[in-house]
Formats: structure tokens, C-alpha cells, sequence
């Protein structure tokens, strides 16, 4: 999986950058910049071509997940989290995953498979990245959800599913609720970085 690793200062937190889909690894360098631009990060390129358009698992259509790819690349998510602390020298509880859309669905996904994979996690427009598993016991991850109540590509009701079934597995989420479709908008930029902030000084 292609990546950029940025060496941010010490004590700062240390992104992982999963892009929506059609996106790549540049996509959100701009936004962890804003987020804090002290932080390290590594930004993850999705490895499925999908007629040209970067992603991180297959799709049947838009809105349905080929969940036997998702299963098997989620592990692969999963693997190359451990190796990349490895190779950068990073505690794992030290990353802070940030994804949009498809980075988010990957990463819900790594959520509901793994509890020591990653400990702080924001989903932007997430939806529910598949049913009938038994999620791991998910005290100590610590979740942030951006939503949008009128998204059309990651309905309101995927969401709330989502939330729901992270919060059963008692992982502590919280939700921010925005009118502006599926885009990423500067309310929720702001409300990340509180969180960040909450999270770090914990
Ligand atoms: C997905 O396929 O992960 C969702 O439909 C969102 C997206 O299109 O990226």
C-alpha cells in the first residue's frame, strides 16, 4: 500500500490519513495540517482500482460492500497499522485515524474486527461497514463521528447504526451532526480539533 510519512514533533499526534473514495494519499495532508500542523502522519493510499477510482475494499455498487474483500482487506489494514509503528518507531496506542467515506468505512471495519489496532479513531460520514458480526470488547477506544443529516452517499440512519453498535461494544463515541450532505465541512474540522485536544490532554 503506498504511503507518505510525515515526521511531525514529539509528543504530537501521530495521523493515519485514509482518503474517500477517487481520493489518495495527497488528499488529506491539507487537513491534518490544519488539524495540527506539529502532528507526524502517515497517509495510506486505498489498493483497489475501482475503474480508476482509489479504495480501500470492493464494492458490488454504490452503497453495497463485497464483504468477503472487506473481511480480508480490513486484516491486511490491520497488519500494515502493526508493521508501520514497527518501521516508524510509533507506539501504536499513539495513532489517531482520520477517515472520510471509504477511509472511514475501512476504518469502522478495523474497529469492528480489532480493539488493538487503534484506540483513537475519527469517521467522517461513516456508514456501517457490515452486519451480523460480534464486535470486540471496545472499552478504551475513544471515537469521534462527523455526520451529514441529509448525506447522500452515508444516510443518517447508517450512521446512527454505527454509533449504536460502537457504543454496545463500549466504546466512547461521540457524534457531531452537520446539514451539509456528504462533504467535509469546517464545523467539523473545528469540532475535531477540540476532540484531539480532549484527547491529548486525557
Ligand atoms: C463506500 O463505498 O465506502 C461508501 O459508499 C462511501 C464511498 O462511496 O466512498
Amino acid at each position: 500500500m503506498e504511503h507518505i510519512y510525515h515526521q511531525g514533533k514529539h509528543n504530537k499526534p501521530v495521523f493515519i490519513l485514509l482518503h474517500g473514495t477517487g481520493g489518495d494519499e495527497y488528499d488529506l495532508i491539507p487537513l491534518a495540517e490544519t488539524l495540527d500542523p506539529d502532528a507526524s502522519y502517515i497517509s495510506l493510499r486505498g489498493d483497489v482500482n475501482e475503474n480508476g477510482l482509489n479504495r480501500y475494499f470492493k464494492r458490488i455498487k454504490p452503497g453495497v460492500f463485497d464483504e468477503k474483500d472487506l473481511v480480508f482487506r480490513t486484516k491486511n489494514m490491520s497488519v500494515r497499522i502493526h508493521e508501520l509503528s514497527k518501521t516508524y518507531r510509533i507506539n501504536q496506542d499513539n495513532f489517531l485515524a482520520i477517515g472520510y467515506s471509504n477511509g472511514a468505512n475501512i476504518l469502522a471495519s478495523v474497529l469492528f474486527h480489532y480493539n488493538d489496532v487503534i484506540k483513537y479513531a475519527i469517521l467522517h460520514h461513516p456508514m456501517v461497514p457490515l452486519r451480523n458480526i460480534e464486535l470486540p470488547d471496545l472499552t478504551d477506544v475513544h471515537v469521534l463521528i462527523t455526520a451529514g443529516k441529509n448525506d447522500p452517499i452515508c444516510p443518517k440512519e447508517e450512521s446512527e447504526e454505527l454509533i449504536e453498535h460502537l457504543r454496545k461494544a463500549n466504546a466512547d463515541v461521540e457524534v457531531f451532526w452537520t446539514n451539509n450532505g456528504h462533504a467535509l465541512t469546517q464545523e467539523e474540522v473545528e469540532k475535531s480539533k477540540q476532540w484531539i485536544k480532549k484527547m491529548s490532554s486525557d
